[in-house]
């Protein structure tokens, strides 16, 4: 049963939250954009949203280098606007310009048994990564086994019913809502469970090696990348290994720049992977192809982000009135989860 701080009132829109690390070069590449970004951009009308760049997170790998994560951030910001999203209609903030997110996250913590982050899928490749690169046991802090406790308190902290992400959020989504179960029965209810929101149909997003794109394998697409370096890119990317010649027979599945292809071209790929399966089109033909699809699209996005990008002023005002509504939503969540703590 709800309590009526649960219930929604008939006239209000549902809530929907996501977010994104400002790590490695800052801006987003072609995973985030298809994976989520999209997404939002795509229910921002429908729903009152919050979408927020994950300053925090990012120095649970990285907190040797802080001084990179400011400008990083405005790139997020600007990567978002230029993708489409509508600073008049969602909050786009910072999470650390939200303290409730940290009083929230702070409280989960005592609630939050060890063997559950341990058992996390994302902490310990992360935990591998970095003993693989010879960081040693101290480079694996608690706030990195605690991700997945901050990323709940960020769902929760608005009570969103919805979290737009990509797949490979799905663990940490669990989490959110696992904890917000154990929240509700210690203390009564009080959250939503929080829903995740994944595209199926675009699923994981290749980089140019084939594998998951994704700023730590250093084989992504940047939105900001300009012509030259998307062409140098798709040009080295990874395709059919048995196909040395242009008559050998591709296999599009196995192959980087087919599946992008796919994606961009959803109406035209198919032609293009039948020839490339009976060996009658060459792997550069394809880089070609893809390069100026890829080009196409991201054009007026690079024209969007400079312009941002060149009056951080402007920036700085979006995010600021951004956390203003944030912290409205945060502070009224806030007073009831003070309220069943009995604090
Ligand atoms: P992050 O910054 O790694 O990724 C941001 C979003 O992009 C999606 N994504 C992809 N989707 C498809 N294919 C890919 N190759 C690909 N790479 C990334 C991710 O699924 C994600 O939706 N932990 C989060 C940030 C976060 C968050 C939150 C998200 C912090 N708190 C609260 C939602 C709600 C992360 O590191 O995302």
């Amino acid at each position: 049963m709800s309590t009526p701080a649960v219930k929604q009132q008939a006239h209000e829109k549902k809530r929907l939250l996501s977010g994104m690390q400002p790590t490695g070069p800052g801006a987003l590449h072609l995973g985030n954009l298809e994976g989520a970004l999209r997404t939002w951009v795509r229910l921002q009308d429908e729903y009152e949203m919050y979408c927020f760049i994950a300053d925090w997170h990012s120095l649970t790998t990285r907190y040797q280098d802080t001084a990179a994560i400011g400008p990083a951030c405005r790139e997020v910001a600007a990567d978002y606007i230029a993708a489409g999203l509508d600073p008049n209609k969602c909050a786009i903030f910072l999470q650390s310009h939200v303290k409730e997110h940290a009083e929230l996250q702070l409280l989960l913590g005592m609630i939050t048994p060890v063997g559950w982050l341990e058992r996390v899928p994302t902490y310990k490749e992360k935990r591998d990564l970095l003993q693989e690169r010879g960081e040693g046991d101290e480079s694996v802090s608690y706030g990195l086994l605690g991700y997945p406790v901050l990323q709940a308190a960020d769902i929760l902290v608005y009570r969103a019913h919805s979290v737009p992400v990509g797949r490979d959020q799905a663990a940490h989504l669990e989490m959110s809502r696992e904890l917000a179960r154990r929240f509700n029965r210690l203390y009564g209810d009080t959250f939503p469970e929080p829903q995740a929101l994944i595209m199926e149909d675009t699923g994981v997003i290749p980089g140019i090696d084939g594998r998951k794109m994704s700023k730590s394998y250093g084989n992504a697409i940047y939105i900001r990348d300009d012509a030259d370096t998307v062409a140098r890119k798709v040009k080295e990317a990874f395709t059919t290994p048995s196909k040395m010649r242009k008559s050998d027979p591709g296999v599009p599945e196995k192959c980087a720049v087919c599946q992008l292809r796919k994606l961009y071209d959803p109406t035209g790929y198919s032609a293009s992977w039948e020839e490339d399966r009976q060996g009658l089109r060459g792997c550069m033909q394809n880089k070609a192809e893809l390069t100026e699809i890829l080009n196409d699209m991201l054009n007026p996005m690079r024209v969007r982000r400079a312009e941002l990008l060149a009056d951080p002023a402007e920036l700085d005002r979006i995010l600021t009135h951004g956390a203003e509504k944030a912290r409205e939503t945060a502070e009224a969540t806030m007073a009831i989860v003070r309220k069943a703590m009995h604090f």
